[in-house]
């Protein structure tokens, strides 16, 4: 049997990637390893938790000790690490928490895993998830490739671009057999209400203002997430090593037209009348230094690996929206405690 370690499998995307790889494939063993934070949530496995071919392990990437002992007892083959500090907004009122756990944290990671593959390499794999924020903001035109330049802008994009840049260094100093992707915004079920969708969402199912920041315009391109974890899939199994792979939804709303489409579909979905829920949107402060536009150029995956996104927004939104009114007991237990405090501490005027 093969064994796969995946960090921050409790978060967004590692739940969804998770359970993909649980029932995907009965032959691999799938170690989850997860301090838990605010972020992280084993609800989000339930329909899992109890499956012959999985398990949780409580550890922090931080922590050397726990690191090497969750190694040591599984023996993992293949890491794929997406365990992170994932806010922007939380990376400029606490970027410390930042360098920690994405560029620390990931050293560590790494430095556990050489220790324990040592010169035996073969069949090994260490893939490293990270956003396409590295790049930077782009302009009205262009896309970025894998060859774009990193300039990350946020305390949360540059400590991803320096883990990126130690991902890379273990690979040529070490021979560490690693993979890396770049992804643009993720949505759908489990995302964690701070990031721009569910907090929207959220806040239309109970009548507050919804938040816009600036002039509306800044630009996201949004992957449908459990198109994510079928791109980790096929980079994860058919990837180069030492290659780095963006992946894209080609999907770029500006940030009041998507909050506009999410009010339609809401109103919709809860029966107001059409146009109630647009009357929340409220325009605050911006976010210091905001990137303007994200936008990816994923022909690389497509063309070596084959991968396309298969949801689009339309259907891809109207699911979101359904999943958090149809999950409002998962809504309230996080939105609850320490979340509430944070919310209000960035939305104070
Ligand atoms: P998330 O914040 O929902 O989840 C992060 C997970 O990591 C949580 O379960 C948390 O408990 C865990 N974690 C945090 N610190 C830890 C530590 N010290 N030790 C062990 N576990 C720890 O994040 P997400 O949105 O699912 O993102 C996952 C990864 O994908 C991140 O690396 C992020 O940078 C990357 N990414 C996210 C997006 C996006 O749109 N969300 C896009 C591209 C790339
Ligand atoms: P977010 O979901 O935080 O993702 P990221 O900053 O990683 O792209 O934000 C997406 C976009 O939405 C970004 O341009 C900031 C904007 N935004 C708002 O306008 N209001 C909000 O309350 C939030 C959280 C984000």
């Amino acid at each position: 049997m093969t064994t796969i370690l995946i960090t921050g499998g409790a978060g967004f995307i590692g739940s969804h990637l998770v359970r993909l790889f649980v029932n995907k494939y009965p032959n691999y063993k799938i170690v989850n390893l997860d301090l838990l934070t605010y972020a992280g949530n084993l609800e989000n496995l339930r329909d899992v938790e109890n499956a012959p071919n999985y398990v949780f392990e409580k550890a922090d990437i931080n922590d050397p000790t726990q690191l090497a002992q969750v190694l040591e007892k599984h023996r993992p083959e293949g890491i794929i690490h997406l365990a992170a500090e994932s806010h922007v907004d939380r990376s400029i009122s606490n970027p410390v928490a930042f360098v920690e756990t994405n560029v620390l944290g990931t050293v560590k990671l790494l430095n556990a895993v050489k220790n324990l593959w040592g010169a035996d390499l073969e069949g090994k794999r260490f893939y490293h998830v990270s956003t396409d924020e590295v790049y930077g903001s782009l302009g009205d035109e262009g896309f970025f490739t894998e060859t774009t330049a990193y300039d990350p802008r946020s305390p949360y994009s540059a400590s991803k671009a320096a883990s990126d840049h130690f991902v890379r260094a273990y690979y040529h100093t070490f021979h560490l057999p690693v993979v890396l992707s770049n992804c643009s915004n993720n949505y759908g079920p489990n995302q964690f209400p701070e990031k721009l969708i569910p907090l929207m969402i959220n806040n239309i199912r109970t009548e507050k203002p919804l938040p816009v920041y600036g002039d509306g315009q800044n630009v996201r391109d949004w992957l449908w997430v459990k198109d994510h974890a079928l791109a980790i899939d096929a980079i994860f199994h058919g990837g180069r090593t030492g290659e780095t792979y963006n992946i894209g939804g080609n999907n770029e709303w500006t940030n009041l037209a998507l909050v506009q489409q999410l009010c339609d579909i809401m109103d919709e979905l809860l029966g107001r009348t059409p146009g109630d829920s647009r009357k929340l949107i409220s325009f605050v402060k911006d976010r210091p230094g905001h990137d303007r536009r994200y936008a990816i150029d994923a022909y690389k995956l497509h063309h070596e690996l084959g991968w396309s996104p298969t949801v689009q927004f339309a259907e891809g939104f109207r699911e979101t929206a359904k999943w958090y009114l149809e999950h409002e007991d998962w809504l309230e237990h996080v939105v609850s405690g320490e979340y509430r405090k944070y919310y209000e501490g960035q939305y104070q005027d």
